[in-house]
């Protein structure tokens, strides 16, 4: 045989499917991933990408096809036995054992024994402070896993994988939670593994870290294998249409809303080391966008705004009414609905129904005489999750067991079906897929043209730029811009998010 031949592909999975009862997750997924190389999935939420990922680490069964690690055949019943095989798979939100160790939580369940009995923990953490150089990161091995960043957690991970020498590393949507600066070092460290000859999976909906990070890419669309391109062969416009099978329309339909009274009104409100001195209004009609870096206040001061999170001075209030600091019930009943930036964790009760979810907030309007059946909440819930898509067969799905975007979905639907007169909404469409984010956002136009005023917050600047009426800039917990839709260039926001207002007073 020549040199040239090409060496079997560390990964290869053909037309595998899989089934939960009546739901196809995967129909038929393909992917053939090299050594030396960093492979997007990419797919619209439901698409099957992390059912597919769950049967290469061995949480899943594949009912049909083939799946082949380094040119064997293998069928993995347990994460064990994946791991055993060299597959390392870092999830979005990794779970290490808080109170054990960074080396313990590296080493956990094969710590090197020194001569005879004891654990050698000097060994361990020499190889821990090894492995972390590197990887170029600097991380105390010694400290407790506890208090550690989701970006620092998931390095460990990948500490881990390597020291177990993985030969194949799967990051499932492992940016959603991460700051920049984070993401910049997960890529720096992706690039090192590859540059190794490590075969890398890379999950993720935006298309800038696809293009940044990935060699190769590979689109799916409802459970099955559509298309693979080299990623200087395509463009993001390729991918969306392959992707969703169809055009996608405008992003940003922004429709023009009349901008009516006041509805939301916050006057100097602060909180000492976090905020200073917010003044804000939100009307009727009128989307404004709290745009800022990672780290400006914009979630705290929505936070505090709605109730979850307490403040020191200051006031809020709705329609003329004061609301009271610090109880978001009241702000509920006032009609005030709040759309975390952590959906999973805040927003949905994962053990229950899609219905039930949507349901959970409006259960006292639709109760008769307390009773409510679950027919009574999917007549409630039925009309939002529909405008939503969420893609579930059923409306009594269990939400655990739907995709991530689906899961966020759901939680916009539960808040829309309360009928606020103020939607206050913390990144719309973080991990929501291409088409769906369009329609997110004509939703939130439309209901601004409903007369919803809506506080919007988002990372993305051509999201803020492309919905919102005025745009607030906030800087290190300060208000230092406000600027008219036709004035809010990127240029002009990302100077505000950067500079103190030179104050003229
Ligand atoms: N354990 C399960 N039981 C029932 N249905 C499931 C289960 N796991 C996944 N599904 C369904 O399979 C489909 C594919 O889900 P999957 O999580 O693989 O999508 P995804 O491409 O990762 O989406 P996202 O981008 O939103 O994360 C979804 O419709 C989901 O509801
Ligand atoms: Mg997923």
């Amino acid at each position: 045989m020549s040199d040239t031949t090409a060496a079997a592909p560390v990964l290869e999975l053909r037309d595998v499917s899989k089934s939960f009862g009546p739901v196809v997750a995967l129909r038929s997924g393909s992917l053939r991933v090299d050594a030396g190389s960093i492979h997007a999935l990419i797919g619209e939420n439901g698409a099957g990408k992390s059912t597919l990922v769950k049967v290469v680490a061995g949480v899943h069964r594949r009912d049909s096809g083939t799946f082949d690690l380094g040119g064997e055949s293998v069928d993995f019943s347990s994460t064990a036995e994946s791991k055993q095989a060299g597959v390392a798979v870092i999830y979005q939100e990794p779970t290490l054992f808080p109170d054990l160790s960074v080396t313990e939580n590296i080493f956990m369940g094969r710590q090197p024994l020194a001569r005879g009995r004891r654990i050698d923990r000097p060994a361990m953490t020499a190889e821990a402070e090894r492995l972390f150089s590197r990887l170029g990161v600097r991380i105390d091995p010694r400290r407790p896993a506890a208090g550690l960043s989701i970006a620092d957690q998931q390095i460990i991970e990948i500490a881990k994988a390597i020291s177990l020498d993985a030969r194949l590393l799967v990051m499932d949507e492992p940016t959603a939670a991460l700051s920049g600066v984070e993401v910049d070092r997960l890529f720096a460290v992706a690039r090192s593994l590859r540059d190794e000859g490590r075969a890398l999976v890379f999950i993720s909906h935006r298309f800038d870290e696809v293009f940044a990070l990935a060699d190769t890419v590979t689109v799916m669309r409802d459970g099955s294998y559509i298309d693979t391109r080299r990623i200087e062969e395509t463009s993001p416009s390729e991918l969306v249409s392959l992707m969703v099978g169809r055009d996608v329309d405008d992003l940003f339909p922004k429709v023009p809303a009349e901008i009516g009274a006041p509805v939301l009104e916050v006057r100097g409100l602060t909180k000492a080391g976090v905020f200073h001195d917010i003044d804000l209004v939100v009307r009727a009609g009128e989307i404004v966008g709290l745009a800022g870096l990672v780290g400006a206040g914009r979630s705290e001061v929505a936070r505090a705004v709605f109730g979850v999170d307490s403040y020191d001075s200051g006031s809020v209030s709705l329609s003329g009414r004061d609301i009271k600091a610090h109880d978001p019930r009241s702000a509920i009943r006032a009609g005030m609905a709040f759309i975390p930036e952590d959906r999973r964790k805040q927003g949905l009760v994962i053990d229950s129904s899609v219905s039930r979810n949507v349901a959970g907030v409006i259960r006292r309007s639709i109760a008769k005489a307390g009773l409510i059946t679950a027919s009574m909440e999917n007549r409630a819930a039925g009309p939002w999750a529909g405008r939503l898509e969420v893609k579930t067969n059923a409306l009594d799905m269990n939400a655990a067991t739907m995709s991530g975007g689906n899961q966020q979905k759901v939680v916009i639907a539960k808040w829309l079906a309360t009928d606020p007169q103020l939607l206050i909404i913390d990144e719309p469409t973080r991990g929501i897929d291409v088409g769906t984010k369009a329609e997110v956002h004509r939703l939130l136009s439309e209901l601004a043209g409903q007369g919803l005023a809506i506080l919007m917050i988002s990372s993305e600047l051509p999201e803020v730029l492309g919905m919102a009426d005025r745009v607030l800039v906030l800087c290190e917990g300060r208000l230092t811009a406000e600027l008219d839709r036709a004035d809010a260039t990127p240029e002009a926001v990302m100077h505000a998010a950067t500079h103190h207002l030179e104050t003229t007073a």
